[in-house]
């Protein structure tokens, strides 16, 4: 019967995901919002989730103001996404994990795990967030970084895994240089 309810209830979230890609480009967020919350994800009324990420299970939290970028997919265990993020196109968060298995089947039993990204982080693109995640409030994630544990409020991570760069002032005006401004690749 559990069984049962499950395969439904992903049938629906698959039937959402599919009947939303025929809804035209990036507007009508508020209605986006409302039919993710009708197959259970808490996904607040203000927050922009665009046409093509994708929501695929487990218990999913995307806060106020929050913007969710293209071809994201946010999939397993919990996933808790607070107020003013932004997750850049092509982030991958997956909460959900398995239990390290024997050799002849490393990938051992599943289990749901969570990844949490703190109020006003902005997540670059690219990224992935794996089970244990834990973003604090006001970072960076620098984009194609692969974040596997905490991140304090207030900095700046990059690389695989991800690895604090640099403290960022709370009222800080983050600006990043201006394509004019191209970086030396240090060679
Ligand atoms: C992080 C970012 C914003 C640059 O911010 P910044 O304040 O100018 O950072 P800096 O250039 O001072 O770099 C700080 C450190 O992080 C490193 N770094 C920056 N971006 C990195 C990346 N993507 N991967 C690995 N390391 C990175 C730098 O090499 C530097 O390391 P060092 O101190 O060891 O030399 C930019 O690199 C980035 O990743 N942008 C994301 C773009 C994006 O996602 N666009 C989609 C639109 S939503």
């Amino acid at each position: 019967m559990e069984a049962d309810t499950t395969v439904l209830k992903s049938l629906t979230r698959y039937a959402i995901w599919r009947c939303m890609k025929l809804l035209p480009g990036n507007p009508l967020f508020r209605l986006r919002a409302a039919l993710w919350r009708s197959v259970g994800f808490d996904v607040h009324p203000t927050a922009r989730v665009v046409n093509c990420a994708r929501l695929l299970g487990g218990e999913i939290h995307i806060g106020r103001d929050t913007f969710v970028g293209a071809e994201v997919m946010l999939t397993g265990g919990k996933i808790f996404i607070g107020d003013n993020c932004d997750i850049a196109p092509r982030v991958t968060i997956h909460a959900g994990s398995h239990a390290i298995g024997p050799s002849e089947h490393r990938g051992g039993e599943a289990y749901g795990g969570s990844v949490t990204v703190g109020d006003g982080t902005w997540i670059g693109v690219g990224s992935i967030l794996v089970d244990g995640a834990q973003i604090g409030k006001g970072c960076i994630i620098a984009a194609g970084s692969v974040v596997i544990g905490k991140v304090p409020d207030n900095t700046l991570a990059a690389g695989v895994p991800a690895r604090v760069k640099k403290k960022l002032a709370p009222e800080q005006q983050v600006s990043t240089k201006p394509a004019t401004e191209v970086k030396s690749a240090g060679l």
